[in-house]
């Protein structure tokens, strides 16, 4: 087969075409309602039944511009993402992703090596609450709207202004922005995969209709309320005045499907101040059944604070004493800690143990369900289970975490409030649109990933707390999950009171005034902190640095007004003030494959090739390549991927303009030098060639 250019209708043109993907999985599921590649909707309808909705009223939110907004989800980006090594920290070993840019055009972009990849995706978008800034999408040129934006063309650009309530379309520009962004996320999800979200009052209740619409009711898990702040401060006067004060924001849940209730998850503990009186049995080591209280008063020490703290006399202790008595005694308290196993509650039976008899007051041990329960006979003859404290004695995933006597947590996230005091000292960066505690972020990563791997997502990365806490997690319990962050290079406006401390803040560590600077150096200072506080932690401190731009591609720069003029002129593709890295990862995001991929070099015949994700993608980009050195070129590229033992379909891929003048035959040296090429690899089984 002869080299193929690439060409604007190239899959390889592309990033993820959603409308593709959605055609493909249609048509395994009906193949009789395509008729030439189209889809009949009668045939379809008939399929589907009564199921068919065709009320002109029907359920669910609406808003003017819905149509468009799923348009936009649906229309493939015409940008790419250009490597940024020089902002990256390990850039060779890392398998974490920082992207700076507009999130929907990064999303549309992660389709292809992402799609159904991600573990977890958390984001904490603007809240909509008339300050924060909701950015506005472009049908026509996105990119170009995003260089608009953030300064990249047109000179300075400008600091971004806020959604003001006035301006007519409040709701319905927060619902456009949101909308495509949640509608690509959900495709990256893996099938066992989970989605959080973070939103206040604002905009919840149309968030959680344009959630249920993308995810699907069903896989609506729970509203967590997290308790942000408390009834003090100035918050008193109002609530005194008999306001109802803020105190709670939300975090939807949502999984991709039933699988994600197939993996195990971890339960969250949360500590509590006093002890349960109900646990005031004691096994004694003869199997006879004796009491907490004369337990204590045995041992000599506690006897000694009991007496001395008025609570009881050498022959008597009532446990309706205890919580006085451990918040005073250091001596109960360690006893109490070394003896979980022995101090128990009595309760009823479990089923598993119905039938079983064991002798009046002597306890014995019972398996079942993957517990050891005890045994016990009433006088009255009743068969009792005793439930030793240790069952519910561990570590609280609390704001100070404490070893003590636990509750597991619902939907009721309490204390978070306590985090919030400290949060603006959190990762050690100026930020003042919204950081969310570290804590927050690694409890919902702790309960839903106890694999303790897989990616995750925060595409509203702020400050970057995500990524600290994914750090911070797996130093605390040895994971090894990578992350994505994605965050908008947002201009910081020096006028804006607010914004002056994080403006200052790039100014010191001379970086560019925006707020994607300050996630970069979040990540980066986190980095050292985990690892001067964990010194045995070896796990991936680094991140690659990505960023949003127009193709590398004339001719892939399919919006363009001269589109027909640009392919037919531009005999060289390649932009050029682009580098040869940049024009490799627009590759490696057109193949889909992963973006931290290993990428190695050798020079070939005098010409530098590149061996990507161990050969998958062998690039050369050389500007040269004549027809004498195409034998030699092609017969060293087979002989290093060989070496390399690649698995899978290999594509290889050379510059086109590369090819240019005559033979010694007078004949256009490129048709000759390329069908050398293509010829010899394809015979060693590389059939996959291209030219761009
Ligand atoms: C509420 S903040 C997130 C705070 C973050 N959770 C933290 O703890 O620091 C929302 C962030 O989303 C960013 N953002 C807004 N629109 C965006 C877009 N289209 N693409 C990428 N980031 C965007 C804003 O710049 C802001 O930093």
């Amino acid at each position: 087969m002869p080299m193929q250019p690439v060409t604007a209708t190239d899959p390889l043109a592309h990033s993820g075409d959603v409308v593709q993907g959605n055609l493909a999985q249609l048509k395994t599921l009906f193949p009789e309602a395509f008729t030439e590649g189209k889809v009949d909707f009668d045939v379809l309808k008939q399929l589907l039944g009564g199921a068919v909705e065709e009320r002109e009223e029907k359920y669910g939110l609406n808003w003017h511009g819905k149509r468009r907004a799923r348009q936009l989800a649906l229309t493939p980006s015409t940008g790419t993402l250009r490597p940024a090594p020089e902002d990256s920290v390990d850039w060779d070993t890392t398998q974490n992703l920082m992207i700076e840019g507009d999130n929907l055009e990064v999303l549309k972009l992660l389709q292809k090596s992402y799609a159904g990849k991600v573990k977890l995706i958390y984001i904490d978008p603007p809240y909509n609450t008339g300050k924060d800034f909701v950015y506005p999408d472009d049908f026509r040129d996105n990119i170009k709207n995003y260089q608009r934006l953030t300064g990249q063309v047109d000179g300075e650009g400008k600091a971004t202004g806020s959604n003001r309530e006035a301006n007519g379309r409040f709701h319905t520009d927060w619902l456009n922005m949101m909308y495509p962004r949640i509608r690509l996320a959900r495709d990256l999800l893996s099938q066992d995969g989970v989605f959080f979200a973070s939103i206040d009052d604002s905009e919840s209740a149309n968030l959680k209709c344009i959630l249920d619409e993308c995810f699907g009711e069903e896989n609506f898990i729970d509203t967590l309320a997290v308790e942000m702040s408390t009834t003090s401060g100035p918050k008193t006067v109002n609530a005194q005045q008999g306001t109802i004060v803020k105190n709670v924001e939300f975090v939807y849940v949502y999984r991709k499907s039933a699988a994600f209730d197939e993996r195990p998850h971890t339960p969250l503990l949360d500590g509590i101040d006093f002890y349960d009186t109900h646990y005031s049995a004691w096994l004694n080591d003869d199997r006879t059944l004796g009491s907490l209280s004369d337990a204590l008063l045995a041992d000599e020490k506690i006897r000694a604070d009991i007496i001395k703290y008025g609570l009881g006399d050498r022959d008597g202790f009532s446990i309706k004493s205890i919580n006085k008595l451990l918040t005073l005694s250091d001596n109960a308290k360690t006893f109490i800690e070394a003896n979980l196993e022995k101090i128990a509650r009595i309760d009823r039976a479990p089923v598993s143990a119905q039938g079983r008899a064991t002798e009046i007051g002597i306890w014995q041990s019972f398996e079942a369900d993957h517990r050891t329960y005890f045994l016990t006979t009433l006088a009255n003859g009743n068969l009792q289970a005793l439930m030793p404290l240790s069952l519910n004695y561990r570590m609280s995933d609390d704001y100070k975490a404490r070893f003590g006597r636990t509750v597991i947590r619902g939907d009721l996230w309490k204390g978070f409030h306590q985090d919030m005091g400290n949060v603006a000292k959190e990762g050690d960066v100026v930020f003042a649109n919204g950081k969310k505690p570290i804590r927050l972020i690694k409890q919902l990563i702790k309960w839903s990933n106890s694999e303790k791997d897989g990616i995750i997502l925060d595409f509203f990365a702020g400050s970057g707390t995500t990524a600290h806490a994914v750090m911070q997690l797996n130093a605390d319990d040895g994971g090894k999950r990578s992350f994505i962050t994605v965050q908008l290079p947002e201009i910081l406006d020096p006028n804006d009171k607010e914004q002056k401390a994080a403006v200052d803040f790039c100014d010191e560590i001379n970086k560019p005034r925006n707020i994607a600077e300050l996630t970069k150096e979040r990540i980066r200072r986190a980095a050292k902190g985990i690892k001067s506080e964990n010194k045995a932690w070896d796990g991936d401190k680094g991140f690659r640095v990505l960023k949003l731009d127009s193709s590398n591609l004339h001719a892939w720069d399919a919006t363009s007004a001269t589109l027909e003029k640009d392919l037919v002129d531009s005999a060289e593709h390649i932009k050029t003030d682009r580098v040869e890295t940049d024009v490799l990862y627009e590759l490696l995001l057109k193949l889909g494959l992963d973006l931290c991929v290993s990428m190695q070099q050798r020079v070939v015949e005098g010409k530098t090739v590149h061996a990507i994700g161990g050969g998958v993608l062998m690039a050369c980009l050389d500007t040269r390549i004549d027809a004498a050195e195409a034998e030699a070129l092609a017969m060293g590229i087979v002989q290093w991927q060989r070496e390399l033992k690649t698995e899978g379909e290999v594509t290889c891929v050379f510059r086109d303009s590369a090819f240019g003048g005559t033979d010694a035959q007078g004949r256009p040296a490129a048709d000759v030098a390329k069908t050398n090429l293509s010829k010899i690899l394809e015979q060693h089984g590389i059939a996959n060639v291209r030219s761009i």
